[in-house]
Formats: C-alpha cells, sequence, structure tokens
C-alpha cells in the first residue's frame, strides 16, 4: 500500500481528483496518509476534513526564517514517513534537504506542457496567461518528480490539451485542469503504487 502525503495551498481540486480516484478504484494499492496546507483559509482542507484525512497547516509565515520552516516542515513530513510526496498546487518550495530524503519520492502536477510557460513566477492563471498571450494552439498539464530546480525534474507524464479561440485565462485554466490535471496526476500514482514507474539517468520511464 503506498502512503501518499498530498501537498496543497488553494482550492484543492487536484487533491479531490486523487480522492475520488481512489474511491473509484482509478488509483489503487494506494491510501493518503495526510495533508499538508500553507494556507489555514484553503478550501483543501475542507475537502481533506470531508474525508476524515489529517490535515497540518503548517507556513513560513509562522516562523523566524526560512531555514527554521524548513527544518520543522522536514520534521513533520518524516513523521508522517510517506512514501511518496505529492505537490498538487502547492506553492511553497520544498526545501532541498527533503528533496535529498525523499529523493525521486516527490512529483508535481503543473499546469502546462513542460519546458513551456514554467520555471520562477509560473504557477496558477499566470500559466494560462502567458500561454495565450504567445498564442500557443496547444497547451496541457505535467506530472514531473520534484528536483531542486523550479519545475526541472524527470518528467513522468503529459497531457496536450487545445486552446480554444477566445479562451479567457479561467476558461483555459479549467479546461487543462478537467482534460489534463484531475486525469494525469491520478494516472501517475497508481503508476507508481504498482511499481510500473522507473528514474533513470534523470528520466521518468513508465515500465
Ligand atoms: C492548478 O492550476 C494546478 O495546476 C496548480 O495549482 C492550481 C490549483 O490547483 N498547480 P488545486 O485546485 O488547488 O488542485
Amino acid at each position: 500500500m503506498l502512503r501518499i502525503l498530498v501537498c496543497v495551498s488553494g482550492g484543492g481540486t487536484n487533491l479531490q481528483a486523487i480522492m475520488d480516484a481512489i474511491d473509484s478504484g482509478v488509483i489503487t494499492n494506494t491510501e493518503i496518509a495526510a495533508v499538508v496546507c500553507n494556507n489555514a483559509g484553503a478550501y483543501a482542507l475542507e475537502r481533506a476534513k470531508n474525508k476524515g484525512i489529517p490535515a497540518l497547516c503548517i507556513s513560513p509565515k509562522n516562523y523566524p526564517d526560512r531555514a527554521a520552516f524548513n527544518e520543522a516542515f522536514l520534521e513533520e513530513v518524516n513523521k508522517i514517513n510517506p512514501d511518496l510526496i505529492v505537490l498538487a498546487g502547492f506553492l511553497v518550495a520544498i526545501p532541498p534537504a527533503m528533496i535529498d530524503a525523499y529523493e525521486n519520492r516527490v512529483i508535481n502536477i503543473h499546469p502546462s506542457l513542460i519546458p513551456s510557460f514554467c520555471g520562477v513566477g509560473f504557477y496558477g492563471l499566470r500559466v494560462h496567461e502567458q500561454a495565450l498571450a504567445r498564442g500557443v494552439k496547444v497547451t496541457g498539464a505535467t506530472v514531473h518528480f520534484v528536483d531542486n530546480g523550479m519545475d526541472t525534474g524527470p518528467i513522468l507524464m503529459q497531457k496536450a490539451v487545445n486552446v480554444e479561440p477566445g479562451d479567457t485565462p479561467k476558461q483555459l485554466q479549467q479546461r487543462v485542469m478537467e482534460e489534463a490535471e484531475w486525469k494525469i496526476l491520478p494516472a501517475a500514482i497508481d503508476l507508481i503504487a504498482n511499481g510500473r514507474v522507473k528514474v533513470e539517468d534523470g528520466k521518468a520511464m513508465i515500465i
């Protein structure tokens, strides 16, 4: 049984997709051990509570400096001792010590086809604003392993989504979530839960 920790900051629609996929059997051999959130007002916490999933709220704002937060965050995560850490709309940088301790065991969902529209400053609606500004006809989402860079780790899954004429950033974000994020994140977790993924020479492969 793969024990996962899901890290969230906002609405938690990706968390909900994971919970629904476990309930429906799309994700097998997996349980959500806990949810971590950096925003006490996030609706994602409501979703966890409704499901009876333990949730921890921890934020850099409550620590004297980032080093103190990083230490406390890693300590709390180690207490949960997950097999896999899933960043689902999580907007806090993962401490380098956590990346090292959970090497190739942290995945992230990014709302674009990496390497497009990613890196520093590219998160949430801004990703879709930039895609529309560039005039791309196809965008999508990416599940990747997290390394010490920003959206630079080995890519595991991607799914393309059409940009429709007249799309607003909000409309495009919703389509990317519905058609891509909420499908490939559960699929990636199920593959990992069933030993179907390996990372070699910086590349992630489905076996
Ligand atoms: C989504 O666009 C997701 O791709 C990004 O954060 C946004 C909110 O996700 N990582 P959620 O609704 O909190 O899962």
